[in-house]
């Protein structure tokens, strides 16, 4: 009789779910300890045996295992063939579009990240890429901007703060019919409640700083790619210009991702029940959330997204109101950024969207009233007790 052997490690992870990819892809055994951790592999160099004869490593700007390991996992929660990652979410936005040349045009939505218009309007624009911004929530109006020279149509979606969603497979169908590829900023849905690739997109990009590594405690940054000319590109463009991400900021992403699954389902529930409380609060005059069934595009939310995730946005009145609330807060804490198990209450007219100038945040409609929140994973009664408290003092 012959004893039937156990079905291999890789049989398993042939066709594995969200959660495992998470706790495995790229995160094998180490093969020299048998350690189940990823090493920081702290060395910015490595011993070659001959000339042009080496393990497959010779300086960590170049590549690095601990940073190799993070990669392959992030390539496979986005869907994508390979993903590199950089020192910050501003670090992978700059090395997409130095994947352009001079003449070429940008399609970008009007209400992205702060900083991200701030690179393109105040840094790349001097090397002759051009912009337009559009309300990528209409498609006809991202249809009518696209030019003979676009390369990329940028995305957000939801947008910061406004909470705006793009159609993802339309947008992707259109810019592609005109030789333009999709690049999708995915940092507020994370791949666990929202795949673009699936919808179409090329590239996808992260601040792992926020729900990636989600303890608000290093910075970073992944491109995840489609086409192996992409990732030769971005892996070319580490090497040349090195705004690459340490092997130990790698290591934190690899741990922080491993309960991104338990973690946003979590943040979800939380966000859910903090948008119907604001949403019934008499002195609340607006929410900005896709989860709420008056949200505008609450049935494309439910396409796209398999959550509706923590991130909201309500509107106070006043700057006055804003910070009367904002200086009360006890369980959340006033400060930029988000993704974090913390919950995180922010000013985006002072903080994010400093950068767009008084008139640039008119336009698009980030007022001074304007409050932004990153639910965190706390008990949420006490969120609520403390945005009570909070919002008493307007
Ligand atoms: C949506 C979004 N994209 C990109 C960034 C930039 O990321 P980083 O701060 O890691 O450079 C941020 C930062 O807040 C962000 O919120």
């Amino acid at each position: 009789m012959t004893i039937k052997q156990p079905a291999s490690r890789e049989h398993f992870l042939q066709k594995p779910g969200f959660s495992t990819r998470a706790i495995h892809a790229g995160q094998e055994p180490e093969p020299a300890t048998g350690a189940v951790n990823v090493p920081i592999y702290a060395s910015s160099t490595y011993v070659q045996e001959e000339i042009g004869k080496h393990k497959g490593y010779e300086y960590s700007r170049v590549s690095n295992p601990t940073r190799d390991r993070l990669e392959a996992n992030l390539a496979a929660l986005e869907g994508g063939i390979s993903a590199k990652v950089f020192a910050s979410g501003m670090a992978a936005i700059n090395a997409v579009a130095s994947m352009l040349n001079a003449g070429d045009h940008i399609v970008a939505g009007h209400n992205l990240y702060g900083g991200t218009p701030r690179l393109f309007n105040q840094v790349l624009a001097n090397f002759g890429l051009t912009f337009t911004y559009v309300d990528t929530s209409d498609v006809a109006a991202v249809e009518r901007s696209i030019q003979k020279n676009t390369r990329l149509v940028f995305l957000e979606t939801p947008t910061n703060p406004l909470m705006e969603l793009c159609d993802l497979r339309a947008i992707s169908e259109l810019s592609h019919c005109h030789g333009a590829e999709v690049v999708v900023d995915n940092t507020f849905m994370s791949p666990y409640f929202q795949r673009p690739i699936e919808f179409g997109a090329n590239m996808v990009i992260h601040s792992t700083t926020k729900f990636l590594n989600g303890h608000s405690d290093g910075l970073g940054g992944v491109v995840v790619c489609t086409k192996p000319e992409q990732a030769e590109k971005l892996a070319f463009l580490q090497k040349a210009a090195g705004a690459i991400l340490s092997p130990f900021e790698c290591w934190l992403i690899l741990r922080g991702v491993k309960t991104l699954a338990v973690r946003m389902l979590q943040h979800d529930s939380n966000g859910r029940k903090v948008a119907n409380y604001l949403a019934s609060h008499k002195k609340v005059q607006k929410v900005f959330y896709p989860g709420l069934p008056s949200h505008p595009q609450h049935e494309l939310a439910k396409r796209q997204m398999s959550g509706f995730g923590s991130m909201i946005a309500f509107e106070t009145g006043s700057l006055a109101n804003a910070n009367a609330m904002l200086r009360k807060v006890r369980v959340c804490s006033l400060a930029e950024s988000l993704g974090g198990v913390e919950t995180l209450i922010s000013h985006p007219a002072t903080m994010t969207h400093a950068a767009l100038g008084e008139e640039g945040r008119r336009r698009i409609g980030i007022t001074d009233g304007m409050v932004r929140l990153s639910v965190g994973i706390e008990d949420v009664d006490d969120i609520l007790a403390d945005l009570d408290q909070a919002l008493a003092a307007i």
